[in-house]
Parts: structure tokens; sequence; C-alpha cells
């Protein structure tokens, strides 16, 4: 690829743009991961979690990638033949049931045509038709990364409680963590999945888990085999500041940095942030004449939109044609969508004229690559970003 000046735009759902900030606190010299500096570390790294997470309970943090998270979760609460409840909302959805399936668990893994999110309605009918108890947790993907659908989770917990069943509920908050509001403890979820690419601002390298008292009470009988993954000795170290094994220690300093970062915006305060790019950018898409995948409103992803390419048009493509032209990068159609649809991210360490850049780029390179639309959509988005601040 040629020589390219300026700065590479990383407008793919993750991972996410890294600040500067953040890349400075990751240079720091490593340090002893058993001697007092560390420690001072990791206790304010786990408290300033448990504030982005809005919990009081424990959060573990791997060094590993989202996935391993989404594994701990599994191990550490269930057993071999226990039944779960899991929707297809989309392809990391779809990769979270062949981790359970890969552990012996008899999922009940309820189809969608991956433009909405969980229904909770079918939640408390199929927690409903569970007598005998057998569903051991339901498990949702918060925020599918792969269609821009956020699934409602206080709706889901008050179907969980409205059946009267003692499920428990583990949630995939990857790409709406410190981006959408999420609320482990209010909204009674027992294991929280997340990781640091995406709203944390990090590089990828650390997954974690929120956990609640519930989940530490099925902890103690839950047989599926485990070692790295236990949170016992992780929680057992953690409560002097260390590890059971050698931590991401610089990842660490990011995210101590991140956290920072993150609390002197004030965490409503990142959120409208993202609610008001997703608006902008959809208010762009709509102008081009182009259709958003998610068809409820109510479900509109504020992290990422996933848009649909008018029929004929492939949508790998216009982004090979983006990438060249103008140096930036979009996500692609992922799993049963591939191709057909394009995914613009517009999470974490994000501004205005950042998304201003992104939309820019969108409409030159669909322009470039004769998709029939119609110009005008970063026009509309820099119109309603304006208006925003006229009317507060
Ligand atoms: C919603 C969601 N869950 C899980 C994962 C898997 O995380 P990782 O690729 O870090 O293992 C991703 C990755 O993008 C994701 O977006």
């Amino acid at each position: 690829m040629n020589f390219q000046s300026g700065r590479h735009f990383l407008q793919i759902p993750g991972p996410t743009n890294v600040p500067d900030r953040v890349l400075r606190a990751l240079s720091k010299p490593t340090i002893d991961h058993r001697g007092p500096e560390f420690a001072d570390l990791s206790l304010e790294v786990l408290a300033g979690l448990q504030h982005i997470l809005q919990t009081s309970g424990p959060v573990v943090v791997y060094p590993s990638s989202g996935t391993g998270a989404w594994e701990a979760a599994l191990v550490n609460t269930l057993s071999p033949g226990d039944k779960v409840l899991m929707f297809e909302t989309g392809h990391f959805a779809t990769l979270w049931y062949h981790i359970a399936l890969a552990f012996g668990l008899e999922v009940d893994f309820v189809p969608t045509n991956w433009r909405h999110g969980v229904k909770p309605e079918i939640v408390e009918k199929k927690l409903a038709e569970d007598k005998n108890h057998r569903i051991k947790s339901v498990m949702v993907v918060h925020n599918e990364t792969s269609t821009g659908v956020t699934s409602r989770i206080p709706l889901i917990r008050e179907a969980i409680d409205r059946a009267g069943h003692p499920t428990l509920l583990m949630v995939d908050t990857i790409s709406s963590l410190a981006s959408i509001d999420y609320r482990h403890e209010e909204w009674g979820v027992d294991v929280t999945v997340g990781c640091s690419q995406k709203g944390l601002m990090l590089p990828p390298g650390l997954g974690l888990n929120a956990i609640s008292q519930r989940a530490l009470e099925a902890a103690k009988s839950a047989r599926l085999p485990k070692s790295y993954w236990d949170w016992q000795a992780m929680l057992a170290a953690n409560k002097i500041g260390f590890f059971p094994y050698t931590p991401a220690t610089n990842l660490l300093f990011g995210l101590r940095e991140a956290i920072r970062m993150l609390e002197e915006e004030g965490l409503s305060n990142v959120f409208a942030r993202h609610d008001r790019h997703a608006e902008a950018t959809r208010q762009a898409v709509r102008a081009w004449g182009l259709e958003i995948l998610c068809e409820n409103p109510a479900e509109y992803s504020s992290s990422l939109t996933a848009v649909m390419m008018p029929a004929g048009f492939e949508a790998d493509a216009l982004l090979k044609l983006i990438l060249e032209k103008f140096d930036m990068c979009l996500g692609i159609g992922l799993g049963k969508v591939k191709g057909n649809i394009f995914r613009i991210g517009h999470l974490g360490h994000f501004n205005d004229l950042m998304l201003a850049g992104t939309l820019a780029g969108l409409e030159m390179g669909l322009s470039l690559a004769g998709i029939p639309f119609s110009k005008g959509g970063v026009a509309a988005a820099l119109e309603y970003l304006e208006g925003t601040f006229k009317s507060g």
C-alpha cells in the first residue's frame, strides 16, 4: 500500500482509536507485578471498573480477548449438561453459542433475522414454560456489534422476574461498555462480559467479568472444568491488589488512564455523546437514501450503525476503495450478512469532527464506487450536530 500521510481513520466498531494519553500510559516502563506500586495500580483500576460497570460487586480482569471473558462466565457458573437460553441476534451471539456447545451445555438458541434484539416476551414465555427450572442461565449480547442492534436488558430482567424463574442472567457488554448506559447491579445482571478494545479506548488484550452475589453462589457448585479462568484464585489475589499469574501490566496502566478520562468527562456525558453521534450518523444514512439494518428504533445502537447496501452492490469492494483512497477502515459485514452491509463505528475516543471526517470519507467513497445514493448525508449530520448546540 502507498504511503498515506495524516492520521489513519480507525472507524471499525472496535478496536477503537486509542487516545494519546492512554498511549503514553501504555508506554511506561513495566513494573514488578508483585510490588506495592502494582497493588496501588490494580486496586485503583478494579474500583474504577466497578464504577463504569455500575456495580458494588467484584470485577475480575483477565489478560485475554473478549472471547476469554465469555468462556470465563460459563465455566465459573455452569455444569456439563446444564440448559441455557440464548438468542441468535447476530455473529457474536452465534460465537458465544458455539462456546456453550463446546462445553457440553444444552442450548435453546432462539433464531432471529439479525435485525432486532432479544424479545423480552420470548424470554418470559420460554421461562414460564420451563416448570422444572432446567434453564440455568439466560445469555444475551447487549450490543450486537455485527448488526448495530442493542437489546433492552432492563426489559429482559423484568421478563425474567415476571416469569418468577431463578435463572442467572449473563450479558455481553463488549461493545456497549463505556459507550451505552449499562447498569450491572440495578439491572440484576449476574455476570457481565466485557473487554478493553471498544468503549474503554484501549488496545485489545483485557477481558473482564463483573460478578453478582448469585453468580458467586452458583460458582460454588459449578462443575465445568476451569483453571486459568477460575474466579476463586483471581478474587483471592485481587483482594490485596495482585493476580494469580502475570497480569497485562502495561494494559492496566492504560486502563487506569482511560478510566480517569471517562471520569473526567462523566459517564452520563459519555453516553450522551455516543447517542448524539449515533443519531447524526443515522441522519446521514437516511439522507443518502440507504437503509439501517436495525429495524426497531428503540434498539438502535449508539456505538455503531450497520448500513445495508443497495441490492446488487457489494459492501467489501466499497470498503476497500475507501481504505485505499482515504485511509479509513470501516467494519465489514460478518457471518450471514457478509458483503450485504457495512458498519460505521462511532464509539470510544471520538468527537464531532472525527464523525464529520468519517461520514465525508464514506460519502466520497459511495460516489466513487458508483453506488446509487443521494449526496447530502454529511450536510444532514452536520446540521443535526449544530442544531443540538442551539437547542440546548
Ligand atoms: C459483542 C462482542 N462480543 C464478543 C466479542 C469477541 O471479543 P474478542 O474478539 O476480543 O475475543 C466481540 C468482538 O468484537 C464483540 O463485539
